[in-house]
């Protein structure tokens, strides 16, 4: 059993956009500008949007911030998107999601300009993926190419099983693996709550990716000898254990799991920490015009 290490494969990746960053600084005299839009104080995303903000200036880009409380209008979000859309200084926003309930998400993601979208939400940069056209990918279903890349892991021919079909991770995910690319060539099978016979399906699976939001989802009786898993599952739960006040849990129970694997992802210190390297590269080619100009 191999770990795929997050943070070492992200630090590495960190280094090159950190090049690129000078390098474009160098020649334009302009640093990416990543901007996040967070509303109200969900435990969760004040954690990842700080990591997003920490990362940006760890690799040179700048990084705002824009606050609002719970009590925001989605007219008022549509004004500032507006904005956004149309200020030059801005190379990528995000809107941190989830939002409250009286905002509905599918009007704030279509409102965002397609060509600063670095979250690649909008039907635009997914339909673009579909096609295998230069567009943002999600930033999680990215960070996971991205590893799958980086340990050289043969995806091509294989059965892949995608457990949940959310719109920022197991949809998306279940489309790039079943691409003509590499990594991809998979014969995919998207698995959500109405999949009878899981088990049956897992136990076929070479690779399997578990983006249910559910701990301890995936057990060792799911898992064929030498899969490779990778774990979406970011379950939060209080904890006196942890400085923070709290522990992250993945969707695969690991100690069980991990044996059975030829490679598989550690919560925390596997995907999540691709996510962000995948918003920061979708920022910097949004600062290169790399995809749209
Ligand atoms: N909430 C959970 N993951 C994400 C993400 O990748 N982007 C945004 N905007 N919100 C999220």
């Amino acid at each position: 059993m191999k770990l795929l290490d997050g943070k070492h494969v992200s630090e590495h990746l960190k280094i090159e956009i950190a090049q690129e960053a000078a390098d474009l600084l160098a020649k334009t005299g302009r640093k990416p500008h990543l901007v996040a839009i967070l509303v109200g104080n969900d435990g969760g995303s004040e954690t990842y949007v700080a990591s997003k903000m920490r990362n940006c200036e760890k690799v040179g880009f700048k990084s705002s911030l824009i606050r609002y409380d719970n009590s925001v209008t989605e007219a008022e979000l549509i004004v500032k998107i507006t904005e956004l859309n149309n200020d030059n200084s801005v190379d990528g926003f995000i809107v941190q999601l989830p939002l409250p309930q009286h905002i509905n998400p599918e009007t704030i993601t279509e409102a965002i300009d397609y060509r600063k979208d670095v979250d690649g939400f909008h039907p635009v940069n997914l339909g673009r993926m579909q096609r295998n056209l230069p567009c943002f990918l999600p930033a999680t279903p990215y960070g996971i190419l991205l590893m799958l890349q980086f340990y050289n892991i043969d995806t091509e021919g294989k059965n892949c099983v995608v457990i949940g079909r959310s719109n920022i991770v197991g949809s998306p995910m279940s489309i790039l693996m079943a691409r003509n690319a590499k990594p991809g060539n998979c014969t995919v099978t998207l698995a959500h709550s109405k999949t009878k016979n899981l088990k049956e399906i897992t136990l076929n699976a070479d690779i399997i990716i578990a983006a249910i939001g559910k701990k301890n989802f995936v057990t060792a009786d799911m898992v064929k000898q030498g899969a490779v898993v990778i774990d979406v599952g970011m379950n939060r739960e209080t904890s006196t254990e942890t400085k923070s006040g709290y522990k992250l849990f993945g969707d695969v129970y690991f100690e069980a799991v991990a044996p059975k694997c030829s490679y598989i992802t550690p919560v925390p210190g596997g995907v999540g920490l691709m996510t962000i390297v995948s918003l920061l590269k979708n920022t910097l080619a949004a600062a290169k015009n790399e995809y749209y100009s």
